[in-house]
């Protein structure tokens, strides 16, 4: 530990390229996405940019941080994000895709519908949650420069703790970030995550496993609920976006919070009748569904 870390990360940068198909200048690290989200806000929007009226929460902040002029563009009555909307923007382009706190994925084709429609703006596709059941934007980078796809090893790799992101992209967007990342602080990433983010990337069977026992039991969650009366939109991500017609998300959130369980609860207008529930283990669920299946049920 008395030694700087490894600027250029190499051993996790090599091992990530390789498991996510790329060339290893196309891809850069940071201390969680959430620092290479920023540096795009800081370098990347000199139009503006444009994200969904509902999204992550870090996208106004950053914008706002940063001065960057915002368009929010609101998702369609059912959530969905239609890429017409998005069209010939002339801004930069950020979304989560699948979206939080919603779930709801676009398909690659639409993302390249997207792509095509913005032909000189850059198109940030956040996939923060994209290892539990959609489909990855990354092959799209073979045929289009203006798009980037940002991960992170904070969801499907269990390492939130550590703090360790990505950005892919073309090899000259990726210069771009890291000569940010070289002005700001050149070891933002300590050895301790260096070495887990290289170990981590060794077993990729144990980590698809893991990521499949989320899908699984969010799948029988999401049935039960449904059972119970309960609207549940189609999540792909490792949360269950949930509403129930006659109670409302706040009162149902005191009443878990009541039971010991923590869920979220946004104080959005649009959403203000939803919950986010973070898929749990499988008996964490079973508890959840029963106590949530009690209050609808009586
Ligand atoms: C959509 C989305 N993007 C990015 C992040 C940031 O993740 P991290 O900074 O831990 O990589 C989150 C975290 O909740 C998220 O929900």
């Amino acid at each position: 530990m008395r030694l700087y870390p490894d600027p250029t990360a190499s051993a996790v940068i090599e091992a990530l390229a390789q498991t996510l198909g790329v060339r290893p200048g196309q891809v850069t690290l940071g201390n969680g996405s959430d620092e290479i989200l920023a540096f795009c806000f800081q370098a990347l929007c000199p139009n503006g940019v444009a994200f969904p009226d509902i999204s992550y929460g870090f996208y106004p902040v950053y914008a706002q941080l940063y001065q960057v002029d915002i368009h929010t563009i609101p998702l369609r009555d059912d959530f969905t994000l239609a890429v017409e909307d998005y069209a010939g923007l002339g801004r930069t382009i950020v979304f989560a895709n699948p979206n939080a706190p919603t779930g709801l994925a676009l398909s690659r084709a639409q993302i390249a519908t997207m792509l095509e429609t913005n032909p000189g703006s850059l198109v940030i596709v956040d996939e923060a949650y994209i290892d539990f059941g959609a489909e990855s934007a990354i092959p799209l980078l073979e045929q289009y420069d203006n798009l980037m796809v940002v991960g992170t090893f904070s969801k499907s790799r269990a390492m939130a703790g550590a703090r360790l992101g990505y950005a892919v992209a073309s090899e000259a967007l990726i210069a771009d970030l890291n000569l940010i990342k070289y002005s700001f602080n050149p070891y933002n990433l300590n050895r301790m995550t260096l070495a887990a983010g290289a170990a981590v990337l060794e077993d990729a069977s144990y980590f698809e496993a893991c990521a499949q026992k989320i899908i699984n039991t969010r799948i029988i969650a999401k049935d039960k609920l449904e059972k119970s009366g309960y609207y549940c939109t189609d999540s792909m991500a490792n949360f269950i976006f949930v509403s129930h017609p006659e109670y409302e998300a706040e009162v149902l959130q005191g009443r878990l919070r009541a039971e010991g369980i923590l869920v979220r609860w946004f104080n959005q207008s649009r959403i203000k009748n939803w919950l986010r529930i973070t898929i749990g283990t499988e008996t964490q669920m079973d508890e959840l569904v029963k106590i949530m299946d009690s209050i609808t049920n009586k």
